[in-house]
């Protein structure tokens, strides 16, 4: 009888906030951190952090304020951030089963739906993973093809660079040259530069990766189902997906139209073959689906990450030109001016390894790596991370680590080098990330750094446009690239 007078004496006005005080307690408990979870800003109710910023100012300032383990809340989920390079080995290596899973990126699970590598977990994840290093291995290495069809490609990216006749920005030729790499290893086959349909996928794929980092894409993965009904950026990092997957499907079509078993021609045609043999293993996840989604995973990791290496390697180069002569006096007395670099040099050319080694380590280009989430209930720096909370490692962070690199901020071939100017490993050298889910196309990477960047410095010198102020500030969308600028090319 109270009751229902109290509620008869509701007015609209009362409703409202008698309804806002139910969503709000049910947002604090649903957010309720665990006991000893890690530390972070202050989280206002049902939005979180999303106002803090996700930018890398922003997340060093939360590091140094926090420490190695923190947290940030987007929306209703929250994610842990590891930094510096010890905690960031701990849970990598020492701790290699503990964060070893992706969790769901609803950006990219509209497309990719699990399947492929980066984003597949579990059983799909491993056998996936396993055939794609095997397959690499193969037509990279054992075919020996990889280092042919750099030395092809390099010829034609001398080509186009002597075409320009004035100060150009090099970033379409780059792209098109590394796409052309992962082209050959997975359709059998390289583009021409002019190609229509070719230059609109590097387009695309440009696109999608630098909307995919921008802070509306964020919010998209923070409230995907309300985001859905809205136009915006993310609505576009579909189209262009479904547009580069859609190419992707024309390739694996011809390739089954003229597939000889006997005669495997490339990364398709092995896939292809795998499908028959594992019909008796369906959760190994090998379909066509996968293989189109496999497909433009891998042609997307090794085309914008490499072409973007590239766009930096030529800006320090031009930044410093006191180490570019360095590297190409280093060219000039191991291979001379005529004979073609060959990966054979890598181990006689300390100096130009160790400027390679430190690009990557200045260019950050993935600074946040790729999400993952705990696998389990995990202890780490004494905080304990719940099973199925997302986590960013933070290799920017270990690249930059003070107690690790002697001038953090300061491009230094020296960081890589000993006493006697032999290039040195360095454990803090975490560019392709580390443990399970390290990036498996180091190998091939560093292999493509070394070709291209020995080959163009053979034969050219390289100096920004007239009144071109290099900056080496980056800016920072899925990857960290540098600000768009234009170079000359002066033959050797
Ligand atoms: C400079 C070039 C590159 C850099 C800096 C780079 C960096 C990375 C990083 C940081 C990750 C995330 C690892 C993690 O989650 O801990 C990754 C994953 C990956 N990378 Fe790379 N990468 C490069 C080139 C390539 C190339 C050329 C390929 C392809 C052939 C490739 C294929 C992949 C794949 C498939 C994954 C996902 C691995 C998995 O989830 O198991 N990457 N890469």
């Amino acid at each position: 009888m109270v009751l229902h007078n109290l509620l008869e004496s509701f007015d609209l006005k009362c409703w409202l906030i008698f309804f806002f005080l139910f969503l709000l307690l049910v947002d604090i408990i649903r957010n309720k951190n665990p006991p000893n979870f890690p530390p972070g800003p202050w989280r206002p109710p049902f939005v979180g952090n999303i106002f803090t910023g996700a930018d890398l100012k922003t997340i060093d300032k939360l590091h140094k304020q926090y420490g190695d383990v923190f947290s940030v809340r987007w929306g209703s989920s929250k994610t842990v951030f590891i930094c510096g390079y010890k905690m960031v080995k701990e849970a990598l290596v020492t701790q290699l089963d503990s964060f070893a899973e992706r969790p769901v990126i609803p950006l990219f699970d509209k497309v990719y739906k699990g399947r492929g590598v980066s984003l597949s977990n579990g059983y799909i994840w491993k056998m996936q993973r396993k055939f794609v290093i095997t397959q690499l291995r193969y037509f990279g290495e054992a075919k020996k093809t990889l280092e042919l069809s750099i030395h092809q490609e390099s010829v034609f990216l001398c080509e186009a660079f002597k075409e320009e006749k004035g100060p150009f920005n090099p970033q379409f030729y780059l792209s098109t040259a590394v796409a052309n790499i992962i082209s050959a290893l997975m359709f059998g086959h390289r583009f021409d530069y002019h190609d229509e349909r070719f230059r609109n996928i590097q387009r695309l794929l440009v696109e999608a990766v630098s909307l995919a980092g921008s802070s509306q894409a964020n919010l998209y993965n923070s409230f995907p189902s309300l985001f859905d009904y809205f136009r915006g950026p993310h609505q576009k990092v579909f189209a262009d997906y479904f547009a580069i997957l859609d190419f992707v499907k024309d390739e694996i079509r011809k390739h089954m139209e003229n597939l000889d078993p006997s005669d495997l021609r490339d990364y398709i045609d092995a896939y292809l073959v795998e499908i028959e043999k594992k019909k008796s293993d369906p959760k190994a996840g090998f379909d066509l689906e996968t293989l189109a989604c496999a497909t433009m995973d891998l042609f997307e990791a090794g085309t914008e990450t490499l072409a973007t290496i590239l766009r930096w390697a030529l800006l320090f180069l031009m930044k410093f030109p006191e180490i570019q002569k360095k590297v190409q006096a280093e060219i000039d007395s191991v291979i001379g001016k005529l004979r073609q670099p060959s990966l054979a040099d890598r181990s006689n050319m300390p100096y130009t390894e160790a400027v390679l080694h430190e690009t990557q380590r200045m260019a950050n280009i993935l600074p946040l790596g790729f999400p993952k989430k705990a696998c389990k209930d995990t202890t780490l720096g004494g905080f304990v991370i719940p099973k199925g909370t997302p986590i960013t490692t933070n290799l920017s962070s270990v690249l930059s680590d003070k107690n690790e690199w002697e001038a953090p901020d300061t491009f230094n071939p020296g960081h890589f080098l000993d006493k006697q100017g032999q290039f040195r490993k360095r454990d803090a050298s975490m560019p392709f990330s580390a443990g399970k889910r390290v990036c498996l196309g180091e190998t091939l990477a560093r292999k493509e750094l070394f070709l291209f960047m020995t080959f163009l410095l053979q034969r050219f010198t390289f100096s920004p446009g007239p009144g071109e102020e290099l900056s080496l500030k980056g800016q920072l969308g899925f990857t960290h690239t540098p600000i768009p600028y234009r170079m000359c090319v002066i033959p050797r």
